[in-house]
């Protein structure tokens, strides 16, 4: 279970008055639960997400992961049992590296470096049949440079890769939104896949409000760094991307510029 209290973090940019990009966050994950996240541009959405992975230390609040205050630890430790998918297909993979390279570093996370350089039969015949679910024939492309992948083969390289070694936390930043309609709900049904299946605890931002209701079992919209709507069961069930729309519009300094995707907050 994830849990994190009253977290803030502010950005001081310049000498401008520092804005607080999470201005107390409080948030229960149960085990296996599946978030998903919307908000507008700047919301605070991105931040709480590297504040769980430990990308910069907080300014105050707590985070436990199954009962282990992980406030302190640093970003490496975590990047053992949280896997992350970012919304740039570049960030996840690396590009020079070959599919079997690339995955056998992801088998190796969170083992002391230097244990096992090579990869063995069957860690192998894993790699292959993790990569044979995807049906991108990938599996008989083991040997080819990721970075000739196209960025929907690449981000569901990047999705086997963080899931590879069962993650304690699975943690995706709007990994859907630079890819083309079709490639993102291939993407998306994978993610559905991968998460059910292994029973993750997740925490997806998107973009898409739609998505954000359809899938999982909760969904949190934040604005100005706090949560400010919190939906689940029947409610949400019930709940329409009109609905989500409407709550967007009670925020304060929102203006809803699209039917449903794109919410920009004014200056
Ligand atoms: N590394 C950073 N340095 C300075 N300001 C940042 C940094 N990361 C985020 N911010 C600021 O924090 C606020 C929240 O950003 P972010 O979490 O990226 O929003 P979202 O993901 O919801 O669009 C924004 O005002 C953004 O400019
Ligand atoms: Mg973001």
């Amino acid at each position: 279970m994830l849990e994190i209290a009253n977290l803030h973090k502010t950005f001081v940019v310049g000498g401008v008055a520092p804005r607080g990009a999470l201005a107390g966050v409080d948030l229960k994950v149960l085990p296996g639960e599946f978030v998903t996240i919307i908000g507008s541009n700047g919301a605070g959405k991105s931040t709480l997400l590297n504040a769980i992975a430990g990308v910069f230390p907080v300014d105050r609040g707590i985070i436990l992961l199954d009962n282990e205050d992980i406030t302190l630890q640093p970003e490496h430790k975590r990047a053992a049992y949280i896997g992350r998918v970012f919304q740039n297909p570049l960030q996840g993979t690396a590009a020079s590296m070959t599919i079997e390279e690339n995955l056998a570093m992801a088998m190796r996370r969170g083992q002391r470096r230097g244990l096992k350089r090579g990869l063995t039969a069957r860690s192998r015949k894993q790699i292959k049949e993790s990569l044979a679910v995807l049906g991108l024939g990938l599996e008989d492309r083991l040997q080819c440079p990721v970075g000739l992948l196209s960025g929907g083969q690449r981000q569901a390289l990047a999705l086997v890769m963080a899931t590879l070694v069962r993650p304690r936390l699975l943690l995706l930043d709007e990994h859907t939104a630079a890819l083309d309609p079709t490639t993102a709900e291939q993407i998306i049904l994978l993610t559905q896949r991968i998460v059910s299946q292994e029973g993750l605890t997740t925490l997806m931002v998107t973009h898409s409000l739609d998505q954000a209701l359809r899938l999982g079992d909760r969904t949190i919209m934040m604005h100005e760094g706090q949560i400010v709507l919190s939906v689940s069961g029947p409610e949400r069930a019930q709940m329409g991307v009109e609905d989500l729309l409407e709550e967007f519009r009670k925020l304060r300094g929102v203006q809803v510029t699209d039917d449903s995707l794109l919410l920009t907050t004014s200056a």
